[in-house]
């Protein structure tokens, strides 16, 4: 199968992850695209989404998964990114080398477990790495389980483990994956790629 995968810019890029956030309910806050561009304005960022045809209507195509990530500095001053930053010190080399974070993402439930994911975590590697960046780095937390073991699957490597004492289902996990040519070498998908805006 071949995944069909739009990159966007910003600003379209925004309203695009505005729309698709709606079909998650599992999301307790949604991102807006005022947010998503106050975020990704002055940074390298990337915008990446995968579409497919619709079951029932085979001839409406929809996006389905989408993944943004973004630079990461070791000076930040967004005070949640430099809250990551200082979690991330011990356990992430910033100086002299480029971290991508990622973000946000996700697929829809009735296209899940059919590799949109990998597809795009893929395109985001190849990406991250004709863009110079040494490292990919995401946060989630032990509850959430299915991202837990699509990372797994993707070969991130746990770094760092944030208990809570409270409510283990909300200790965080922090994973990271090295890029090099090796990544590369270990990819899958086949993918059809299209730059909008
Ligand atoms: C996690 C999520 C993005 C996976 O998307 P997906 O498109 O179904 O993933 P893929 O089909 O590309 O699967 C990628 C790999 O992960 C594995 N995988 C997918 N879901 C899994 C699960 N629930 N448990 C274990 N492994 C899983 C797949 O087997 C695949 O591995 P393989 O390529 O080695 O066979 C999707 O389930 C999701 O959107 N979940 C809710 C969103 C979420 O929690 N976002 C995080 C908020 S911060």
């Amino acid at each position: 199968m071949e995944y069909h995968i739009r990159q966007y810019g910003l600003q379209q890029g925004a309203l695009e992850i505005q729309y698709i956030e709606e079909f998650f309910g599992e999301f307790p806050r949604r991102k807006t695209a005022s947010e998503v561009v106050a975020r990704l304005g002055n940074r390298d960022h990337q915008i990446v989404m995968a579409e497919a045809p619709l079951p029932d209507d085979p001839g409406m195509v929809v996006p389905v998964a989408y993944k943004v990530s973004h630079e990461l500095r070791a000076s930040e001053t967004d005070p949640k990114l430099t809250d990551l930053v200082t979690r991330l010190a011990d356990c992430v080399a910033f100086e002299n080398r480029k971290i991508l974070y990622c973000w946000i993402g996700g697929t829809r439930r009735d296209w899940r477990g059919q590799g949109f994911f990998r597809a795009l975590t893929e395109q985001q590697e190849a990406w991250a790495l004709d863009n110079g960046f040494d490292e990919v780095v995401v946060k989630t937390k032990n509850r959430l389980y299915d991202m837990r073991g699509t990372l797994d699957h993707l070969e991130f490597n746990v770094i760092k483990f944030e208990p809570n004492p409270d409510d283990p289902r909300e200790s965080k996990v922090y994973l990271s994956k090295r890029l090099g040519g090796a990544v590369l070498d270990r990819h899958r998908s086949t993918r059809a790629v299209v730059q909008v805006g």
